[in-house]
């Protein structure tokens, strides 16, 4: 683990379900939290009351998100590809333009966001993307290409960025630390599921995991049965026959 010093944090897309579990973890920490989220979503942070400042906004928006980072050491943002005016790309760009020179920078998105071309997919998620694309920009409610475009410039930057990649998500009591590989396909990463509270557990402790410094981390539960197994085959690698 790194020793980099944060006290004040940014969470972006405060107000959804994993934006909440990570002001939460943050707050369990003692950190300074802003929280940026849409100005109809703002009640949905009503629990956090005092205890954090909202600034309400687009995401995407470079003024709300300039406001909003001044001053944080770290900066948590849920990239997600909604609607097709470059919601994720544009959040993505607002940040590693305006957030203070050394912030360490933790991105949120899928398992489908490759880094390397080294992930190897399953045959059903490569059909669910295949199908799941193009309908949804179709009908203009999701751009999943535009949330691979937030993630090139984000790969690209000299920032000190962590992109957080997600398996398929449940809710549930904390597991603890989700476990992470460079690359989908392999064997530790087979379950596919991680608790969303450790999601965000995940991502608020990359904050300050300097290992993690442009590491784009695919993660999976702790306790999934195939995180189980690697951790018996280590322990019995290390014990030797
Ligand atoms: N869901 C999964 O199974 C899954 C799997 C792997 C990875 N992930 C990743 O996990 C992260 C969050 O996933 P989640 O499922 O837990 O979702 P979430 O936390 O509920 O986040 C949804 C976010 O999207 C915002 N949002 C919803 N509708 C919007 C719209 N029309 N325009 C603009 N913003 C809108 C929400 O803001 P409001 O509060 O304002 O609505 C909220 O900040 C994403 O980075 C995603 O790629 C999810």
């Amino acid at each position: 683990m790194g020793t980099t010093p944060v006290r004040r944090i940014c969470v972006i897309g405060a107000s959804g379900k994993l934006g909440r579990y990570m002001v939460r973890h943050a707050l369990d920490r003692g950190l300074e939290v802003v929280g940026v989220c849409r100005e109809r979503s703002v009640p949905k942070l009503s629990e956090f009351a005092d205890r954090i400042t909202v600034v309400p906004g687009a995401t995407n928006d470079p003024e709300v998100i300039r406001r909003a980072v001044a001053g944080c050491d770290g900066v948590l943002t849920v990239l997600v590809p909604w609607g097709v005016q470059q919601y994720s790309s544009g959040t993505a760009q607002a940040v590693l333009d305006h957030a203070e020179p050394d912030a360490r920078l933790v991105f949120s998105c899928g398992w489908h966001i490759s880094r390397d071309g080294g992930d190897r997919y399953s045959w059903k998620l490569r059909l669910a993307m295949r199908i799941i694309t193009p309908l949804a920009r179709l009908v203009r409610a999701v751009d999943v290409n535009d949330q691979v475009e937030a993630c090139r410039r984000i790969f690209a930057s000299d920032r000190r960025w962590t992109v957080v990649r997600g398996s398929d998500l449940e809710e549930g009591d904390s597991q603890g630390l989700p476990v992470w590989s460079r690359h989908v396909g392999d064997p530790v990463l087979a379950s596919n599921l991680t608790r969303r509270v450790d999601f965000a557990l995940f991502m608020v402790e990359a904050l300050t995991d300097d290992t993690l410094v442009h590491e784009a981390p695919a993660i999976v539960g702790r306790r999934s049965p195939s995180a189980l197994a690697h951790a018996a085959e280590a322990e019995r690698g290390a014990t030797g026959p």
